[in-house]
């Protein structure tokens, strides 16, 4: 069955990013001249998605407006003959068909991908982390989508961490298929001890679900940090059917972070057509200083 829906988590307090996340959600922080959620959803248009579900919550009412569209704005411009600005701004609300649903509470990731259970009905789907951006030429998402289609099993999106970091992360069980996919047979969310480190391999910001995975996160208790935690349900399914995780190209940047924000400003920017070069010869007369 082909993946034309997806599920973007944009409800997490966003705690590691206080002060600015105290009324800006994470997902709205700006990278260059677009908020980090419509990189997501650009990739998420860029592999097929059609259809577009985004978990908010309370406070989070600027992802709504960014997504509609902004007629007297528009008008404004038009009138000030800025006509591909005002085809710019208004092109952000045709991109797909985005609905909206509120996490009630914050419990967790887990929590949060079980609120789209109506939305994604019994079809496979995609679910993109609010606060993971991935530029590559090779849409993440779509790159995951090619190896459900390929494999029929559910996928994890995947990297290799540093080893001392790997306990902020999961760890899963892999074995090679081809290579930058894998075989996914065990999983294990923020492992403590050594022992419990299954490899360096961990999920990073995309996967491809199967909707079995609802029933059981309706099973699933609170894991690390009390949170019911989407890893513990995935475990479920790597268990007892397997999972594929492909080691994706692109370059991640974690908006949940102050330095992974600074990085994708930094990094974005010289990429940028308009502003890339002069940027570029800003950052080496100023790096002459440091
Ligand atoms: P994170 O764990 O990175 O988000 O979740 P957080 O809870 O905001 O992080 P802290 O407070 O800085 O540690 C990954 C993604 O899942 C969403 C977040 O918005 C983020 O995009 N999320 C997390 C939810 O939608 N609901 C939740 O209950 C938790």
């Amino acid at each position: 069955m082909k993946v034309r829906k997806a599920v973007i988590p944009a409800a997490g307090l966003g705690t590691r990013v206080l002060p600015a996340t105290k009324s800006m959600p994470k997902e709205m922080l700006t990278i260059v001249d677009k908020p980090a959620i419509q990189y997501i959803v650009e990739e998420a248009v860029n592999s097929g998605i059609t259809d577009i579900l985004i978990i908010t919550n309370r406070g989070k009412g600027i992802i709504e407006d960014h997504f509609d569209r902004s007629p007297e704005l528009e008008q404004r411009l038009i009138e000030a003959n800025k006509k591909e600005v005002a085809e710019e701004v208004a092109s952000i609300s045709k991109l797909a068909n985005i609905f909206f649903i509120r996490q009630k509470e914050t419990k967790g990731l887990g929590h949060a991908v079980n609120c789209a259970r109506n939305f994604v009905g019994n079809e496979p789907f995609a679910v993109l982390y609010g606060d993971d951006v991935i530029i590559g030429d090779d849409p993440a998402c779509g790159q995951l989508i090619r190896a459900y289609e390929k494999y029929g099993k559910a996928v994890v999106g995947i990297k290799a961490v540093p080893e001392d970091a790997i306990g902020k992360y999961s760890s899963l069980k892999v074995g090679q298929l081809e290579d930058n996919v894998f075989s996914v047979t065990d999983m294990i969310e923020k492992p403590r001890t050594k022992a419990e480190i299954l490899s360096l391999y961990s999920i990073l910001g995309r996967c491809v679900l199967t909707p079995d995975i609802f029933d059981i996160l309706d099973n699933t208790k609170p894991g690390a940090g009390g949170e019911i935690q989407l890893t513990d349900a995935m475990k479920t399914l790597a268990t007892t059917v397997g999972m594929t995780g492909v080691d994706f190209t692109g370059k991640r940047y974690d908006m949940g972070d102050k330095l992974g924000i600074l990085q994708a400003t930094v990094e974005i920017a010289l990429r940028n057509p308009v502003l890339g070069e002069s940027f570029r010869c800003y950052l080496k007369e100023l790096s002459k200083t440091l």
